[in-house]
């Protein structure tokens, strides 16, 4: 589904509605979420996911996730448990995704899921987001609105620049507060699963559970579809855990010191996540080698540190 031009829409009721008919109309609509801006398309209708797919540019093996604005709509469509209850109240909505089994009368198109039998599914906290999700009163499937492999966007500006003109309208409601995308965590088996750390720290998850969180197995397609190791790329080549930058690199820093640009000169992981996307897309437009500063691996330095090392894999 081409749309020659976007249409730009502010977070006001009335064109929150109308980004609402477009989304029931089967057209993309993009919107802010607290993490990054997500592609959305009405997850029950298979020609409109299929357009988000091609839009994008995405493999069709890797599932989106299902936004919808209440624990009573996510029942509709997967099996709950008491895990999911202990996590959904203590983080939803917010920056977390849980992977559930489908109901039987699940509703959703089997592209959403790339076939698998389970369902990745989130309350974003956005306000814009929660406004769309609850006009719709249904399903949103939303992948981040960046085309496949790129830099996530975190702002409207960075959604036009990667799919202006591919997508009917953009939600445009500012910059995203947390800037990675949400922390994942598989509830079909057994034990919890981190599938993949995000703007959620893990720490947080795990003092609620009471427990450590197991990782996924990475060998395995059910906990990892469309895990895909090179991602988040800028155009040029990016290296990391790096002291002296060498001639020519573009230096993105963290904490004290001398540098192109900084995540957080005060070393604050929080505002280096939110920073972290921006930062790329501004680096990425000077097309030069990036050298990146070493970034801690606790609280939200893992999932920067993800990102980072998606963005440093070879192509
Ligand atoms: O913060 C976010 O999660 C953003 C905003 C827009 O909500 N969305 C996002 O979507 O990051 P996307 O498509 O870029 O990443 C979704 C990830 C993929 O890695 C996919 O493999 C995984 O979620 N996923 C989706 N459904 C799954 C399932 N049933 N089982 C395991 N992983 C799943
Ligand atoms: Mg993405």
């Amino acid at each position: 589904m081409s749309s020659p031009t976007t249409r730009l829409l502010t977070a006001q009721p009335q064109e929150i509605s109308t980004a609402a008919d477009l989304l029931k109309e089967g057209q993309l609509v993009a919107f802010p979420t607290e993490t990054v801006y997500g592609l959305g398309a009405d997850a029950r209708q298979t020609n409109a996911v299929e357009a988000l797919y091609a839009a994008k540019g995405r493999p069709s093996f890797n599932p989106l996730i299902a936004h919808v604005h209440s624990v009573e709509t996510a029942q509709r469509h997967v099996i709950w448990s008491d895990i999911a209850d202990t996590l959904a109240e203590a983080f939803w909505p917010g920056p977390l995704t849980l992977v559930l089994p489908l109901r039987e009368d699940h509703g959703i198109s089997p592209l959403v899921t790339a076939g698998l039998n389970t369902l990745g599914i989130r309350i974003p906290a956005h306000p814009a987001a929660r406004a769309l999700l609850s006009v719709l009163d249904g399903p949103v499937a939303a992948p981040s609105a960046n085309p496949s492999g790129r830099i996530s966007p975190t702002t409207a500006a960075h959604v036009i620049a990667g799919l202006g003109g591919r997508i009917a309208a953009i939600v445009d409601d500012g910059p995203c507060g947390v800037g990675v995308e949400s922390t994942i965590i598989g509830l079909a088996t057994g034990t919890p699963l981190l599938l993949r750390p995000g703007g959620l720290a893990t720490e947080e998850i795990e003092a609620v559970l009471g427990h450590t969180l197991h990782l996924r197995d990475a060998s395995d397609p059910l906990t990892a579809p469309g895990q895909l190791l090179s991602h988040y790329a800028p155009r040029a080549s990016v290296r990391l855990n790096v002291t002296t930058p060498q001639d020519g690199e573009l230096y993105l820093g963290f904490g004290a010191m001398e540098c192109d640009l900084n995540l957080s000169a005060s070393g604050d992981l929080r505002e280096a996540a939110a920073q972290l996307f921006g930062h790329l897309h501004r680096l990425d437009a000077r097309a030069q080698p990036i050298a990146v500063a070493a970034i801690p691996e606790t609280g939200l330095g893992v999932a920067i540190n993800d990102r980072l090392r998606r963005a440093a894999a070879p192509r």
